[in-house]
């Protein structure tokens, strides 16, 4: 790791009321980072954020901001009151929040009609990422280089996961199926009743979650290629198996009893909320992340001192064929919602 230091800025976080998300805020405030969160229920967030210590009532260090990803409206409304309240550019944004609902037999739909956990997790972020993507070019924080200062990237930095990257053991586990975006039928279509998967197959509550997740690592490969000469540092990072989040709040309860226990002492690669969160903060705030284009792991196997890597990822992500029609497909599909 290196020893520059750059300085603290301001950065935006979806999804805090509770998990990665909630630690993620507190290793940020820990870092001297101002933290603006985005929530469907901005006051579920301020009580997670007290519970846990933080500061309240603020504005210096931590603010709460409506913002519902499920709906376009709302996420156009958000990031419109976020850009009239800052006074600079928005150094960092941390696309995090997400929902996973295995157990639906039959999909939930959004405020425009798209099947829930795609227009949540992707179409949500995907156009909040449109709509802030000038402000971070335009940051400018400083950093000093050992003999001068220097002006650090801003960081746009995905939550990714292991089970949308086919290249990795986790990616490959059959039930319900592999992520797998298909011909992107199900995006042609307009992805509204009766779609509800990208391939515009027969809906697999399990897979429609994990295909989010590969569309979100597939729009950091294409913002990579598309804006690599921008200031802008895009990244993901898979934070480890943080096998007790509220995120699996939807799973039988005899799983969400075992999966801690299986991944803390079967498979080891049980991950703390406060790590992952120390995690995302790193790839956020430190020089040593400021690689564009990057999908980040500690390893699913967590090692003592084990140190971060380049993770490989799979031709369904890094394919640019499919990054440019999945990119062209959801601008299409936010803007005309
Ligand atoms: N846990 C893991 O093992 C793991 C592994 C790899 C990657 N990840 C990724 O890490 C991220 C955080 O997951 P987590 O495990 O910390 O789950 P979590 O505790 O369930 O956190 C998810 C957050 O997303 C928010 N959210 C859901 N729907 C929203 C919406 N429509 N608008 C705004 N916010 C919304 C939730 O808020 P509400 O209270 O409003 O529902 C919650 O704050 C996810 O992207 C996940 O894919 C997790």
């Amino acid at each position: 790791m290196s020893s520059f230091q750059s300085a603290p800025g301001t950065v935006l976080i979806t999804g805090t009321t509770s998990g990665v998300g909630l630690y993620a805020v507190k290793a940020l405030i820990d870092l001297g980072w101002k933290v603006i969160t985005a929530n469907r229920s901005p006051l579920k967030a301020e009580d997670a954020a007290v519970k846990l210590g933080l500061p309240f009532r603020c504005p210096n260090q931590l603010e709460h901001i409506y913002l519902d990803l499920s709906d376009l409206n709302s996420v156009r409304q958000g990031a419109k009151n976020l850009l009239d309240s800052l006074d600079g550019p928005l150094d960092a944004l941390v696309c995090n929040a997400a929902v996973y609902k295995p157990r639906l037999s039959k999909p939930e739909r959004s405020s425009q009609g798209y099947e829930l956990s795609m227009a949540t997790n992707h179409f949500g972020h995907f156009l909040l990422i449109q709509l802030l993507l000038e402000s971070l070019s335009n940051s400018k924080r400083p950093v000093w280089k050992g003999r001068s200062w220097g002006i650090e990237s801003s960081r746009l930095v995905m939550l990714g996961t292991v089970t949308a990257n086919y290249q990795e053991l986790g990616g490959k586990i059959p039930i319900p199926a592999p992520a797998d975006l298909g011909d992107l039928s199900g995006f042609k279509q307009g992805f509204t009743d009766p779609i509800s998967m990208a391939s515009g197959k027969r809906f697999k509550p399990g897979k429609a979650y994990k295909d989010s997740k590969l569309c979100n690592m597939i729009t950091i490969q294409e913002l990579h290629r598309r804006f690599k000469d921008s200031a802008v540092v895009f990244s993901s990072l898979y934070p480890g198996c943080v096998a007790n989040t509220r995120l699996f709040r939807n799973t039988p309860k005899i799983f969400q009893w075992l999966f801690p226990l299986f991944q803390r002492f079967i498979t080891g690669g049980f991950v703390s909320q406060s790590l992952a969160g120390k995690r995302v903060a790193e790839v956020v705030s430190s020089p040593d992340f400021g690689v564009s284009g990057v999908h980040w792991s500690w390893g699913n196997r967590q090692k003592k001192n084990g140190e971060p890597f380049s993770q490989k990822l799979s031709e369904r992500i890094t394919d640019p064929v499919t990054a440019k029609n999945v990119w062209d497909f959801s601008l299409r599909l936010v803007k005309a919602n």
